[in-house]
């Protein structure tokens, strides 16, 4: 960086100190060194690549608000805009930010050591403690607030939620949760947030403490909002020397240009109009560890008399950024809530520097507008000649800002002039200027693919593109949609294959998966090799085409683009698929006129960097930026009205099971499965050719054939009768009950809950009896005594074997998901030597009818060993093999091994209320 762009005010304190009423030798010699070590440091980072980027510059410390509001010489705004860094380049910085922030500590304290002490102030070192390997980002907020049910907690939920960063919600007074991860201590949370800054303030002294030696460690900052005061119009926190003035109304609203947190936010835009609510809070800080970020101004129309007399003298800060000079802790607070967009900017910002890159970081904004259905619509709202021209010009417009947008165009060749003469001229103009466009091919009658059998949807899709070929549309191949979203969620197979066979479509967009509401928790999936990328509403629908339509009027469109739900799309989403129609760009042109006004309030305001490459290459991005999505979870559409309406007819609800016993496998579930398909109420999924009685489906890769391949294990309802599965994988397996939840949200789960080191046992055995070839080669204890250092083979076997007895770690993920009065836990001795018992409590507990006393259909086979259905016998001979007691040493072993996994179990048990099995009382 040259020196000439790193710009050092002169610290007015520093001047004060030169007097030589002070003068003393010490001070001479202090003077005389800290000029120099202060141009010391002004040259090496005025060599620094980092601090040229992040413009870090010095400010007055005596004062927080300079006398003048004058930007002038600072740096220009497109200097700011056109260095601004990448992610990766942000990310190494924010990690090394002490580097950054210690020229502040150089000019303070008048020092040049990057963080060394000062000999003037006490302040501690930046750079001291610093992990030297920062852990993989953690990427979890951690929001404190005074009450879990106030509307602020909506509102910071959904501020990080729109920005899809994970977070949980605590009430202050709660325990503080454990902040590092219990498996190996690495650090959770990247940003703590507090409704009110006075709570974090107020938080008793222990939890603070462990709170702020988290925060310094692991350079974690603090984002709080600033609530208006419990007592009085201004507080004071003398020892932290700051002054917060509340219930202050107020006008414009402003960046400060120096602070090195700008990256959404472009501090060179002012905004000009009053601010929403008299519920301001301002900020006055008498030490230079606090920094201005945002200024406002009383507003015209406020009680000057209120005021205290620095706020009406400096203009108002109404966000600052205390960088931590006394406790190694960043803070930023903002004087209002985070839903004025302007301190969502501010917020935005703050998340990805508090949190050292690893919350927030793209600016890159892909913009895709959909004109979902050309030529579809009624007579009198139909496009015309006009415009069809202003199409062709606003999108020359939006593209200065936008670089390479065009308008997406989706045809139905069924409806091409059926309007009136007017509008079939309108229609006839876009065919002649069809190239300035995007075109993506429908039905040709707009129908609805789940309304039409495979053979008549291809038919469809082909006089489309016939009409195309005769109009000279120049199509694109690989991007479709559907009329009303039909077939792309829920899926039908029918149309995947017709996209795929017929026309090679690798990308879609839907509103429809998870589900259409909230519309940022909306995501994607790929199906069959096609990409289904999420889109967003402007709330454009078909039925809204004039200002008056508009909910609200223009006044509420125009509220929604500067600043309102619209921006706010464009500020949080990074791939935004917007779909209109036709009849937004007729009438009184509502389309155009968002989308320009949008898009340019978003560059005034924001350096977001928006661009529109073709539909493929922005769904390509959005799995590259969310590979986790690639594999959907299927919601059921039974659940769902919305998507009952889309779900062929011929589909039922009836083909999912009440209840699933899930496993472990080796604990019985042969046995149990067995017995309740003797009830004659019960009825057990479809034998599968693969897996015989079991389905598995929720986990392995029979889940990405989706549903349907799922449903056809069931039989259609037949009265009183209760449909059920069992795959014993499923208990261990890290996604079956998210899956499962997803899809079966009330079925009742069964669990068996075998002695673990038997259960161990019995998996090897029945390896033994197919031959695995690990398994043949090593003895048990070889196999379960195997360490990190044995072979890879003998490694996973081993994990395979002990892994689905570690039950505590298993039970706690599924009640994640399920509550617990929905899942059955099976005693496993019980079920070996009472299934009586057993039997009998498991029908109450999934209240079939009749109730059936399974005295009447068991009895023990002393041959076999085990209790036998009356009727069908003993079960097969590869259930309740005999094989010789497991050896001494693997005893010991496995009883150590499971020792800790025991008692957690019974903890675990305890807390839900639940009897604990036999085992686990005798094995300690
Ligand atoms: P072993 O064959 O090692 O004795 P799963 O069906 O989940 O694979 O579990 C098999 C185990 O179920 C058997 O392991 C056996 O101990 C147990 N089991 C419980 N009740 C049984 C029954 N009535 N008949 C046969 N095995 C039973």
């Amino acid at each position: 960086m040259s020196t000439r762009r790193f710009m050092v005010w002169v610290n007015p304190g520093f001047t004060r100190m030169l007097s030589p009423k002070r003068w003393s030798v010490v001070k001479v010699f202090s003077v005389v060194v800290t000029i120099f070590l202060t141009w010391a440091t002004v040259l090496v980072l005025s060599g620094s690549e980092t601090i040229q980027r992040f413009r870090i510059k010095l400010i007055p410390s005596n004062d927080l608000i300079p006398a003048t509001f004058n930007h002038k010489d600072l740096m220009s705004s497109r200097d700011l805009v056109n260095n601004l860094p990448t992610d990766d380049e942000l990310v190494q910085h924010l990690r090394n930010q002490n580097a950054a922030l210690d020229p502040y500590l150089s000019d303070k304290l008048g020092v040049s050591g990057l963080g060394g002490p000062s000999p003037l102030l006490e302040v501690p070192d930046m750079s001291a403690e610093v992990p030297s390997d920062l852990p993989t980002p953690y990427r979890k907020v951690l929001i404190l607030v005074e009450d879990t049910g106030a509307p602020l907690v909506l509102t910071l939920g959904q501020f990080f939620g729109q920005q899809r960063i994970d977070y949980k919600t605590l009430a202050t007074k709660a325990e503080l949760p454990r902040l590092t991860s219990v498996e190996d201590n690495s650090p959770k949370y990247s940003l703590f947030v507090f409704d009110d800054f006075v709570s974090y303030l107020n938080m008793p002294e222990s939890k603070k403490r462990v709170l702020d030696e988290y925060c310094s460690y692991y350079r974690v900052g603090i984002l709080a909002l600033s609530q208006s005061a419990r007592s009085g119009e201004i507080e004071l926190f003398s020892d932290l020397k700051l002054k917060i003035q509340h219930r202050m109304k107020l006008q414009h609203y402003k960046l400060e240009p120096s602070s090195p947190i700008w990256r959404v936010g472009k501090p060179s835009a002012e905004y000009l109009e009053q601010l929403p609510s008299q519920e301001w809070s301002v900020f006055t800080g008498s030490h230079p560890t606090y920094r201005p970020l945002a200024y406002s101004t009383v507003a015209a129309d406020w009680d000057g008399t209120k005021m205290d007399v620095n706020v009406t003298k400096y203009g108002c800060v109404v966000a600052i950024h205390d960088i931590g000079m006394r406790d190694k802790i960043q803070k930023i607070i903002i004087g209002y809530d985070i839903s004025f967009w302007l301190n969502s900017i501010v917020g935005m910002d703050a998340i990805t520097f508090l949190s050292n890159g690893n919350l927030g970081l793209t600016l890159d904004r892909f913009l895709q507008v959909d004109v979902d259905d050309m030529f579809v619509g009624k007579t009198g709202i139909r496009t015309l000649i006009k415009d069809a021209d202003a199409m062709a010009a606003s999108q020359e417009k939006i593209r200065k800002i936008v670089p390479g947008f065009k308008w997406v165009l989706g045809f139905s060749g069924g409806s091409f002039q059926t309007g009136n003469p007017e509008e079939a001229k309108g229609d006839q103009r876009m065919i002649e200027i069809a190239d300035k466009f995007i075109w993506f091919d429908h039905m040709f009658k707009h129908e609805q693919p789940h309304l039409l059998n495979a053979t008549h949807l291809r038919q469809s899709m082909a006089s489309n593109m016939e009409f195309a070929q005769e109009k000279k549309i120049p199509v694109m191949r690989d991007y479709m949609v559907t009329p009303h979203h039909s077939g792309v969620y829920p899926v039908v197979d029918a149309l995947f294959d017709a996209w795929v066979e017929e026309r090679g479509v690798t990308c879609t967009s839907t509103e429809e998966y998870p589900r259409y509401v909230p519309h940022w928790e909306r995501r994607g999936f790929i199906y069959k090799g096609v990409m289904v990328v999420p889109r967003q509403t402007c709330r454009l629908f078909t039925h809204i085409n004039t200002f008056d339509e508009y909910q609200g009027g223009k006044e509420e469109l125009d509220i929604s683009i500067k600043g309102g739900y619209l921006f706010k799309v464009f500020l949080y989403t990074p791939i935004m698929i917007f779909m209109t129609h036709m009849s937004n760009y007729a009438n009184d042109q509502l389309a155009q006129y968002s989308f320009e006004h949008v898009t340019e309030f978003v560059a005034q305001y924001t350096n977001l960097r928006m661009q529109t490459p073709p539909p493929v290459a922005i769904a390509k991005k959005y799995f590259s930026m969310y590979p986790d999505e690639v594999l959907p979870i299927w919601t059921n559409p039974c659940d769902y009205n919305k998507h009952m309406e889309i779900w062929p007819k011929e589909k039922s609800c009836d083909h999912f099971p009440s209840f699933v016993i899930v496993g472990p496998q080796k604990t019985g579930t042969t046995a149990l499965h067995t017995f309740l398909e003797a009830h004659p109420s019960l009825k057990s999924s479809k034998k599968d050719p693969q897996y015989f009685e079991e389905v598995q489906f929720f986990n392995n890769k029979n889940y990405a054939y989706g549903i349907d391949w799922y449903m056809k294990h069931f039989d259609d309802a037949e009265k009183g009768v209760m449909q059920f599965e069992k795959s014993a994988n499923y208990f261990d397996n890290e996604f079956t009950p998210q899956r499962m939840f997803a899809l079966l949200p009330n079925a009742k789960i069964v669990i068996i809950l075998a002695e673990p080191a038997r259960r161990a046992y019995s998996w090897y055995q029945h390896l033994r009896s197919h031959e695995d070839p690990v398994v043949m080669n090593y003895t048990f204890f070889e196999v379960v005594s195997s360490t990190e250092n044995s072979p890879r083979h003998l490694r996973d076997t081993r994990n395979r074997c002990l892994k689905p007895g570690e039950y505590s770690t298993h039970l706690t993920r599924w009640l994640k998901f399920y509550p617990k009065n929905q899942i059955f836990l099976v005693d496993g001795d019980q079920l070996n030597k009472d299934p009586i018992m057993t039997m009998n409590k498991l029908q109450k507990f999934i209240a079939v009818a009749p109730y059936i006393d399974y005295y009447k259909m068991l009895r023990f086979d002393k041959e076999k060993g085990f209790y036998c259905l009356v009727e069908q016998g003993c079960l097969s001979p590869s259930k309740g093999r005999k094989y010789v007691p497991m050896d001494a040493e693997s005893q010991r072993l496995l009883k150590n091994h499971y020792a800790p996994h025991n008692a957690q179990l019974r903890t675990l048990l305890t807390d839900l209320d639940r009897p604990h099995p036999r085992w686990l009382m005798t094995n300690t």
